[in-house]
């Protein structure tokens, strides 16, 4: 199967992991209109809930609510229903929580937001085989990213979050049956942080990624529109 690369079409997320809700408004602002998307996590989410959400789309961006859903499937398919009243464009919820569960989250999608883009998480990039064992999966976490993006390609699942490394590969096994989000992106030269496997916005793109998720770089920096405008062009 052909590889897919992104380069041109890859688009770029900035993830608002600010604690304080008018820095990451003001932040926001100065990071210019080019920059088309926002990530908002738990983080920001349990603290200032879902009016949080509606400031930030109310500054003309497009929202990926990063809540992880992970629950019993009656429960997450209500919990899509709930959130699909936000002005939201991406939602994540863990494939972990079986196929079942999945299929009732894509359902509830369908029926209340049809353009809201549904994303599964594999295994948490904090997770290795060791962890893994710990909770009974007998497997290395590579064979369980590949078996959980089955199931989620199964239960109609349309997006994965994977790292850029293993972009190439999910599109290599499935086409472009999912967009792929990556985080874990430094533009040449960024401080990685925390970060260990990290990839250029361009190499992540040429590796299949369909959006990049970009913290620190972007709202660590003197000019944040800066280097939005820098990453934009680096993918264009
Ligand atoms: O600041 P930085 O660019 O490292 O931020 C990356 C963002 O992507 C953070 O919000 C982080 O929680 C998120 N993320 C990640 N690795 C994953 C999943 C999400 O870094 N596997």
């Amino acid at each position: 199967m052909k590889m897919v690369d992104q380069i041109g079409n890859c688009e770029l997320i900035l993830a608002l992991d600010i604690d304080d809700r008018s820095e990451a408004i003001q932040l926001v602002k100065r990071s210019g209109d080019s920059l088309t998307w926002v990530k908002i996590g738990l983080q920001m989410f349990t603290k200032y809930g879902p009016d949080y959400v509606r400031e930030i789309s109310d500054l003309g961006k497009k929202v990926f609510l990063d809540l992880k859903l992970h629950d019993i499937p009656n429960t997450v398919a209500k919990a899509v229903a709930s959130v699909c009243e936000l002005p939201i464009d991406m939602l994540t919820l863990h494939t972990c929580g079986g196929k079942e569960m999945m299929e009732r989250a894509v359902k509830s999608q369908r029926e209340h937001k049809p353009e809201l883009q549904l994303l599964g998480v594999t295994v948490l990039t904090s997770m290795d085989d060791e962890a893994l064992a710990g909770i009974g999966v007998n497997r290395t976490a590579a064979a369980q990213v590949s078996a959980l993006t089955a199931l989620a390609g199964e239960a109609g699942m349309s997006g994965l979050v994977c790292s850029p490394h293993e972009a190439a590969q999910v599109k290599l096994a499935h086409g472009s049956q999912f967009k792929l989000v990556t985080p874990g992106i430094r533009p040449p030269g960024a401080d990685a942080g925390d970060q260990k496997r990290i990839m250029t916005p361009r190499l992540a793109a040429a590796q299949g990624a369909d959006f990049i998720v970009v913290g620190r770089p972007i709202y660590q920096a003197k000019d944040p529109e800066s280097v939005v405008k820098s990453i934009l062009g680096d993918l264009r």
